[in-house]
């Protein structure tokens, strides 16, 4: 059955996306569109799925069981705007024979940017550096001062060599960077181009003089940097978040920052989101940024179509091409 020749489908978009995205949206099908641009609350999502054939959602809205299990029959498809998915309950939403969709390859190399901005920033004293200049507390240069950890040539541990993962080792290839890579299996060479595999998350940590997290927060993941694994990293080893607060024990980080274990990290995640954590910003080497890894003008278009191709796949009565 084409949906679409019949009436527009009605669709709610719960964040202010691209203009392009908005505009395409418009044309294609009867859109509302959050304009005030805050996360959707619960009873709005629940009330959505009386009132929607299919949501755009970002990972900014919580489709929890309790959430879904309120659900009227009417939604049919949450087309997310994110490669994350972990907002999602996907048992509850497919037992509710919702489909749902998500946004992956296109923002891979945003993210794996701002991963390299993280690593070089933390590496180098970003924060302290540019605290120093602005605050007009630049007296002295001295060859001890805010001596870094070089990147160019050092090992690179990479947690989850997805496809940001991927992204960031090609990038990390350009520093000369020896890589190493966990993941849940040892991928195909011609993918890895050398990257030394590890079966075990520790060994990885034993080799890893750089850090840095590409797996979803699963419950399998949750906590995956604990005070354990951090004491295995080489002494002075730099940490790097960009995937999901929930992979890491904040108070472990704490704990690895004041010991030394840790020289310095650079985090775009953080357990609590909006917000972050506020015991980080006693840390001058924590570079922090606020959850920005996809936020490219070039990549919120792409992400933004990705998310209306898998809705107009959908409508027109074939499997999205992300469907999950
Ligand atoms: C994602 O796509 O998962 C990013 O974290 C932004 O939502």
């Amino acid at each position: 059955m084409c949906f679409q020749k019949m009436s527009k489908p009605r669709i709610w978009v719960t964040r202010r996306l691209s203009d392009a995205t908005l505009e395409r949206a418009a044309r294609d099908y009867e859109v509302v569109i959050n304009y005030e641009d805050r996360p959707g609350t619960a009873e709005e999502i629940i009330a959505a799925s009386a009132a929607f054939d299919g949501i755009i959602p970002c990972h900014s809205e919580h489709f929890s069981a309790e959430v879904v299990a309120q659900f009227s029959d009417r939604l049919k498809i949450v087309a997310n705007h994110s490669v994350g998915v972990d907002h999602c309950d996907l048992p509850a939403l497919k037992s509710r024979g919702i489909v749902v969709t998500n946004t992956p390859d296109v923002l891979s190399d945003a993210t794996a940017e701002l991963a390299m901005l993280l690593m070089l920033g933390a590496a180098r004293h970003a924060v302290a550096g540019d605290r120093i200049v602005r605050s007009g507390a630049w007296d002295s240069w001295s060859p001890a001062f805010m001596v870094g950890k070089q990147v160019t040539g050092a090992r690179l541990g990479i947690i989850g060599m997805g496809r940001v993962g991927r992204a960031f080792a090609a990038k990390a290839r350009g520093f000369d960077m020896e890589l190493h890579y966990f993941n849940r299996s040892p991928l195909a060479e011609e993918l890895t181009q050398g990257a030394v595999y590890h079966d075990t998350v520790e060994s990885l940590l034993g080799v890893s003089d750089f850090l840095s997290l590409h797996c979803p927060a699963t419950p399998e993941t949750n906590g995956l940097m604990s005070a354990e694994r951090f004491a295995l990293m080489p002494a002075g080893a730099v940490f790097v978040n960009t995937a999901r607060g929930a992979l890491v024990d904040e108070a472990a980080l704490i704990g690895a920052l004041d010991s030394g274990q840790l020289s310095a990290a650079g985090l775009d995640c953080f357990q609590v989101e909006p917000g972050g954590n506020p015991a980080f910003s006693r840390f001058d080497n924590i570079f922090m940024l606020p959850h920005i890894g996809s936020a490219t003008g070039q990549t919120r278009d792409a992400m933004g179509f990705r998310a209306l191709d898998n809705l107009d796949a959908f409508f027109a009565g074939k499997a999205p091409g992300d469907q999950l």
